[in-house]
């Protein structure tokens, strides 16, 4: 390929020069890409001579993504609005040239894997401490505690209800308040003049991707979330307001929901100082009405698999997400892309007495909870301002800062902690609440989980100390199903056909993973699954999803949603599970569909693939993830010769949770006697038979081998990812310059959605096909109908009533 002849070295010695870019962008003059240029390729050219080749000048590095560069090019002259697909002159520049390029696959050989017998899964010891009942008063009296409104933080020692508090003191106690850990809060600015919060703030890991300026100041009259979900973890010790729950931990902020941020820019926040921030708190994420199904797309993925496999000197970043306000819409966390990652955290909401409040959303990628808003009570912290408390943080906002403030201690007590060991021991220590909920199952290893509380409260006296004791785990390793396709289902171009037709029976297909995939994959333990589904349906809300392990345990990926009248289907949308951790991976595993709604809105299932997350047999054969770049075309694609995928972009706006917190989220009554998901049956009811996609025969269904779809993509090394930002919100232009890959589907892992407006520039093939993307498409801007009632306004007011 004419691109990739120089010496790779070459290519080397001229990266290193290149510093990372957060200079401030001329968007009115300039357009702006992202290319990829691997120098991994055996023989490439300098990234210079690939700028002059398109005419576009070298702007410096993508964040901390390796081989990712942001140029740039005067603004063409034609109209924002008139570009059609294939009117801008860059992407016309590269697809001439790869016209004239050879094909180039570069093949991976995956070498024979040992077998090993299957170790299974490991129980902690158990730890059985009953919390401290020791009053807030004889605790800030024997701590020496002068926060004037210490009393008031019941999270952190709750006087009436001492079951219910994150159990900080014991930890206190025993000499952890955070010191020499970094938390990041990727927010609206923190106030770092605030006295609760001078002394804690890490300004060298700091930056205002909004504003492109070095410090986080909080600027807008609504920015005082990041201040606030700070100050719960290093608010002082010290006459000002509160305190946080590791007090001598350091703050970074990172200002990024305050106005327009590109793709590029998402993605150096997400790794911004990763080798010495540890946590990212991200209390933040597709809107929560309901209706939206968004997530990541390939270039911010990449910045969260960069931040596992490379921060913290490759212990990875720990990434703490909240799970979303919109359980009162009916929202689920398995429709947010950020939330159903394996790599966050996810962290829901309990209330003052221990329930559950409306507004907190559930999902089978719950993990756990920690206390917020509800039952009366709010979150009491610091505000912006000098010497400012704010008494009415709430919402899931308010409970990953929990949990990133339980982290941090124990990240002093173990520095060593993974990414993965953060969650396992979030798994193993989390506190049954609740017990007679109907929401709890017992799945495997005698666990409980919920969709509600996930594995339950973190509490940190109980996290800490199993954190003490900690035998770290193995690296990861995982298994990539084949893709199984229903009736020659199959999307392309963003144009579904075939496929089982749903019908109200619904749908259900098998999968077999014997012991012999485990050990070719190195795979020992299950932690971890997602669940890949293509489904085209006239009323997205309407579809349920479930999947079956082979010992009988049920996770449900996608309940109704009343409010989702998306035509647009599930086009390769990703689910996650952590409700199979420790179950048996091996053999058949079977996916149901149902349409739950309207006999006039009707779909077809198309085809589903899995990936099984664990723990690796042998760790000296582990390998680190690579976040493929086409994710949702069914057939999976062929490895193309050379990509040059322009991804959209997008100047979005970052929706805060508390966009659709609901104003009574701090008074309303918590429930604990309602499951999050209506049962459905989990065998054909009476006079029912499933169709019969279930044994030997056409629908030949049971896997004799697995493709691993990253060897499938290793031509991607040659890639050049372009990226072209665009400047109205929420407009986007595809840009689709490989043959069957569509901009949205590779940009957004195959999330479409309609956003009203946002389809200019964009052509919407005819029949079942889905469109462009609608991402981040407004800010406070809501959308909601008035039906909420009056009692609940849609949009989160968080100021003092
Ligand atoms: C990160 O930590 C290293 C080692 O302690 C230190 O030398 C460096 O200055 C730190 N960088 C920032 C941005 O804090
Ligand atoms: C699926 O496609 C193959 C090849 O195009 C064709 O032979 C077969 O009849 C199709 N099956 C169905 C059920 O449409």
């Amino acid at each position: 390929m004419r691109f990739f002849w120089t010496a790779a070295a070459a290519l080397f010695a001229h990266c290193s020069l290149v510093g990372a870019s957060t200079a401030k962008r001329s968007y009115d003059t300039r357009d702006y890409y992202v290319v990829e240029h691997s120098p991994l390729v055996n023989a490439g050219a300098p990234l210079d001579d690939v700028a002059t080749a398109l005419g576009l000048k070298l702007e410096g590095k993508v964040g901390e993504l390796d081989n990712h560069y942001l140029l740039s090019a005067p603004k063409s002259v034609h109209g924002l609005h008139s570009r059609s697909e294939h009117s801008d002159r860059v992407l016309e520049a590269f697809e001439s040239l790869k016209a004239r390029a050879s094909s180039r696959l570069v093949s991976r050989s995956e070498g024979a894997l040992h077998a090993r017998s299957i170790v299974s899964s490991r129980a902690p010891p158990p730890i059985r401490r009953p919390l401290s009942s020791e009053s807030s008063r004889a605790i800030s009296e024997r701590l020496g505690i002068q926060d004037p409104m210490f009393s008031k933080q019941w999270h952190l020692v709750n006087d009436d209800y001492p079951e219910h508090m994150m159990n900080v003191a014991p930890v206190w106690d025993m000499g952890y308040t955070g010191k020499g850990v970094i938390t990041s809060f990727l927010d609206d600015g923190l106030d770092y003049t605030s006295e609760d919060l001078a002394d804690n703030f890490d300004a060298a890991n700091s930056y205002d991707f909004n504003d492109h300026v070095p410090l986080p100041m909080p600027k807008k009259a609504t920015d005082h979330h990041g201040t606030r979900c700070a100050g719960q973890v290093a608010a002082g010790k010290n006459a000002a307001c509160g305190i946080g729950i590791a007090y001598n931990s350091k703050v970074a902020g990172v200002r990024i929901l305050s106005g327009k941020l590109t793709d590029a820019d998402e993605t150096a926040a997400l790794n911004y100082g990763y080798q010495n921030v540890s946590i990212y708190s991200c209390s933040w994420g597709p809107r929560d009405n309901g209706k939206t199904m968004e997530g990541p797309n390939y270039l911010i993925k990449k910045g969260l698999v960069n931040g596992i496999n490379k921060g913290r000197g490759g212990k990875g970043s720990i990434f703490v997400f909240a799970s979303g306000n919109g359980g009162g819409h009916g929202d689920q966390c398995n429709f947010d892309g950020y939330t159903n990652s394996i790599y966050s955290v996810t962290v829901s909401s309990l209330d003052y007495k221990g329930r559950h409040p409306y507004y907190s959303e559930a999902c089978a990628a719950n993990m756990v909870v920690a206390y917020s808003s509800g039952a009366g009570r709010h979150i009491v912290t610091t505000d912006i301002g000098k010497n400012q408390c704010a008494t009415n943080h709430g919402g899931t906002s308010a409970a990953a800062p929990n949990v990133a403030g339980v982290f941090a201690l124990a990240l002093e007590a173990r520095p060593d902690l993974t990414w993965r060991d953060i969650q396992y021991l979030s798994i193993e220590t989390a506190r049954m609440v609740n017990p007679d909920d109907p929401d709890w199952e017992r799945i495997a290893n005698n666990r409980l989980y919920s969709y509600k509380y996930g594995f339950g409260a973190i509490d940190a006296e109980k996290y800490v100390t199993a954190a003490k004791e900690w035998k770290l785990v193995k690296p990861q390793a995982w298994i990539e199903s084949k893709t199984i396709q229903l009736n020659n289902g199959t999307y392309k171009d963003k144009t579904y056909s075939g496929g089982e037709y749903i019908g109200p029976k619904g749908v259900q297909s098998k999968m077999m993973i014997t012991k012999e995939m485990l050990a070719e994959n190195n795979f020992a333990t299950l932690e971890h699954i997602n669940v890949k589904v293509w489904i085209d349906h006239s009323r997205r809300g309407d579809v349920e999803v479930e999947i079956i392990s082979p010992t009988g345990i049920r996770s449900v990926l996608a309940g109704k949603r009343e409010k989702d009248e998306a035509e647009t289907g599930f086009p390769g949308w990703k689910f996650m599970s952590v409700k199979h951790w420790g179950d048996s991976p091996v053999g058949e595993w079977t996916i149901r569909v149902y349409d739950q709604g309207e006999p006039a809105e009707e779909g077809y299932f198309l085809g589903w693939n899995m990936i099984l997350w664990g723990t690796t047999i042998d760790s000296s054969k582990a390998k680190q993830y690579e976040v493929p770049l086409i994710e949702d075309v069914l057939p999976p694609m062929e490895a193309p010769s050379s990509l040059v995928v322009p991804a959209p972009t997008v100047t979005k706006e970052h929706g805060k949770p508390t966009d659709h917190l609901p104003s009574d989220h701090g008074t309303a009554e918590g429930e604990n006697t309602k499951p999050a998901f209506s049962s459905r049956p989990t065998s054909p009811l009476p006079g029912q038979t499933w169709p019969a996609f279930t044994s030997d025969g056409f629908f030949n269904l049971k896997l004799l081998s697995f493709a691993i779809a990253a060897a499938v993509l290793s031509g991607v090394v040659a890639g050049v990812y372009f990226w072209r930002r665009q400047r109205r919100l929420a407009s986007y232009t595809s840009l689709s310059a490989v043959e069957d890959v569509s901009m949205g589907s590779v940009a957004h892992g195959g999330m479409v959605s309609r956003a009203p407006g946002a389809d200019e520039g964009r052509v919407s093939p005819p029949g079942r096909s889905t469109m462009g993307l609608g991402f981040h498409s407004g800010f406070l801007d809501d959308d909601e109908p008035s039906t909420a009632g009056s009692d609940r306004t849609p949009t989160y007011r968080d100021i003092p009533v």
